[in-house]
This record gives C-alpha cells, sequence and structure tokens, in this order.
C-alpha cells in the first residue's frame, strides 16, 4: 500500500530576534553570522509556548489542507528534542489540543532527522495497513535549550514547527525510498544532557552533515530508481548555508536546485524541513507530479534521505 502527502502545515511565532539584537548581548556581528552560516534572524517561542502549541497551528492547518478532520487521524507522530516534558509525549499533549479521536500517538528523539524518521514510520504504518491517516509533526523550542552566553551555539538556533498529514493512497505519488542511518559512536559531536542546556563540536558536525547526507541521498535515489537529473528540488534540513552549498557541489547540482529558507529562521531542528517543503510549495519550487529529495542530519548522530513524488 502507497501513501501520500495530502497536507501541509507550518507556524512560527511572531518574535523575531535579528543578528543585530544578538550584537546587543553577545561577542558576536551580524557580518560574522551572516557568513559563517548565512543566517539573518530566528523566531523565539513565548515563556508559556510549549513544542505541543507550536506544533498544534502547523498540525490544524495541515488536516485543513488535506480536506480530513482531526477525527481521521489514526497516528500522531512528534518529532521534538525539545518535548513539553519527558511525558507524556508531546503527541499526546497536541492529539488532546486537536480533539482527534484517542489515535496511537508517541514522539521522536531523532534531533534534527527526527522529522524524516517520522516520515519512514508513517509510510511502514500505511503500507503494514496499521494506519490510514498519519499526522507527522516536527516542532521544536531550541530557545529554551540554547545557552544564550555562548556564541558558539546561541546563534544558530531558532523555534517553529511544520507538520504534513501522511494518507493510504492508489495513486503513484507518495514516498518512494527512505534511507536512514545512525552512528552513536559519533553522539559527542552534539548533544544536551537532561536539563542542561546544546553542546556542540562545530566543525566536526559540518563535516559529517556533507558526507553523510549526500551518501545517503544518492543511496535513497538508487533505491527508487531515479537519478538527481529526475529531481525537481532537493529540500535539506536547515543547518548552515555553508552546508548547503557544500552538499551541492558534492553531488555536482546547481545552487538553485537546493532549497534554502535559512536565513529567515535558522535552525529549527526537526521542524526545519517540514517548514521548508511548505514554503518551497508557497514559492512554486515544485507541482504536483514532482519528484523531490528530502535529506537531514543532526545529533545522535543521526541522517538520512527520503525520495519521494509529490
Ligand atoms: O542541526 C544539525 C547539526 N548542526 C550543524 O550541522 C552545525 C554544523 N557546524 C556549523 O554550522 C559551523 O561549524 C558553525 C557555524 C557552528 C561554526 O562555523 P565554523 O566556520 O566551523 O567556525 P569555528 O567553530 O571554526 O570558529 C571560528 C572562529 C573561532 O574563533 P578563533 O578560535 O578562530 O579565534 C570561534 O571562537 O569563530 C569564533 N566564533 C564566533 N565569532 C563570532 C564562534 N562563534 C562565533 C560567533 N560570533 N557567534
Amino acid at each position: 500500500m502507497a501513501c501520500e502527502l495530502t497536507g501541509l502545515g507550518m507556524y512560527v511565532p511572531p518574535r523575531v530576534l535579528t543578528n543585530e539584537d544578538l550584537e546587543k548581548f553577545l561577542d558576536t556581528s551580524d557580518e560574522w553570522i551572516t557568513t559563517r552560516t548565512g543566517i539573518k534572524e530566528r523566531r523565539i517561542a513565548e515563556e508559556w509556548e510549549k513544542a505541543s502549541d507550536l506544533g498544534y497551528h502547523a498540525a490544524k492547518e495541515a488536516i485543513e489542507n488535506s480536506g480530513l478532520s482531526s477525527k481521521d487521524i489514526d497516528v500522531v507522530i512528534v518529532a521534538t528534542s525539545t518535548p513539553d516534558m519527558i511525558f507524556p509525549s508531546t503527541a499526546c499533549f497536541l492529539a488532546d489540543k486537536l480533539k482527534c479521536n484517542k489515535p496511537m500517538a508517541f514522539d521522536i528523539s531523532a534531533a534534527c532527522s527526527g522529522f524524516i524518521y517520522g516520515l519512514t514510520l508513517a509510510r511502514t504504518f500505511i503500507a503494514a495497513g496499521q494506519a490510514e491517516n498519519i499526522l507527522v509533526v516536527g516542532s521544536e523550542v531550541f530557545s529554551k535549550i540554547v545557552d544564550w552566553n555562548d556564541r558558539t551555539t546561541a546563534v544558530l538556533f531558532g523555534d517553529g514547527a511544520g507538520a504534513v498529514v501522511v494518507s493510504k493512497t492508489n495513486n503513484d505519488k507518495g514516498i518512494l525510498s527512505a534511507v536512514m542511518r545512525s552512528d552513536g559512536s559519533h553522539w559527542g559531536s552534539l548533544y544536551c544532557p537532561v536539563g542542561e542546556k546544546i553542546k556542540m563540536r562545530g566543525r566536526e558536525t559540518f563535516k559529517l552533515a556533507i558526507k553523510n547526507m549526500a551518501e545517503a541521498s544518492m543511496k535513497a535515489l538508487e533505491e527508487a530508481g531515479l537519478t538527481l537529473d529526475d529531481i525537481k528540488l532537493i529540500i535539506p534540513h536547515q543547518a548552515n548555508i555553508r552546508i548547503i552549498r557544500a552538499l551541492a557541489e558534492k553531488l555536482e547540482i546547481p545552487e538553485d536546485k537546493v532549497f534554502s529558507n535559512i536565513h529567515r529562521y535558522g535552525n529549527t531542528s526537526a521542524a526545519s524541513i517540514p517548514i521548508a517543503m511548505y514554503e518551497a510549495k508557497e514559492e512554486g519550487r515544485f507541482h504536483e507530479g514532482d519528484y523531490i529529495l528530502l535529506t537531514a542530519f543532526g545529533g545522535g548522530l543521526t541522517w538520512g534521505a527520503i525520495v519521494l513524488r509529490v
């Protein structure tokens, strides 16, 4: 049984924190942040706002967009590294806010790769006949786990949420291949102990990100029986514009075939791919029937790639 993406939604909190704002309390500059990362501003959630609150807005739009009602959702999957609580899962809070009809609900912890891990699970559930309509949400409030005195990480992250509805289908759209990987031996490159703040070895993460996303992308294409020429747009995790450019170079494709909106939101971890997908669609960067490739990389280390026909 195949599956297709029937609805997309996104939400970012209205509060904008610019590089100039950061200059006021950190030893940094707009020039450094822009040239090293491509980020100009990011969104910051209110004190009371949790991952399930941001996820609620994105999910509501995705469900409306799919023409379904929240009662039709069988499974709610939330990818997040900034859950509302250790338990219950953010997915349980979200399903309750959406007034879903007692769906299976759980969180995924795969850092920035969480959303594509979630999509892979949704495809598997549908193929197994376990579910018909699955909500996959990436929602993050990294502003709450960033050390605002550490310039090496504080400038990179932002808050936001993106959501998709994945539904059973009989047509030839949907997820054609999914390659997901991890390597726990590199956990020290990027981590956040319970109750503490993010710690990262940037350069190490940078190099592994390019190598692993490129390899996973090629493998996912091979499994889908396609080549890069068939792909309309690559939507990579938005961690650093230099990583995105280096990925394009490694894959030997023009930079404009790789989507980026990092200048607006920074790195929103598990939310970055669904937000980017939403904006790429709005901007007309892909249309019905096109093949697109999603690829992500993050703490774990985790990474992967998905080829889908929209
Ligand atoms: O979400 C998935 C996982 N995350 C990533 O994929 C992030 C991957 N890594 C990166 O994006 C980059 O490594 C960073 C943006 C984090 C850092 O860029 P870099 O070009 O690797 O810089 P660096 O860490 O080598 O630091 C260069 C210099 C250092 O100064 P010295 O030692 O050369 O004097 C840093 O102290 O830049 C300094 N620096 C800063 N200066 C101004 C580090 N952060 C800042 C800052 N403002 N915010």
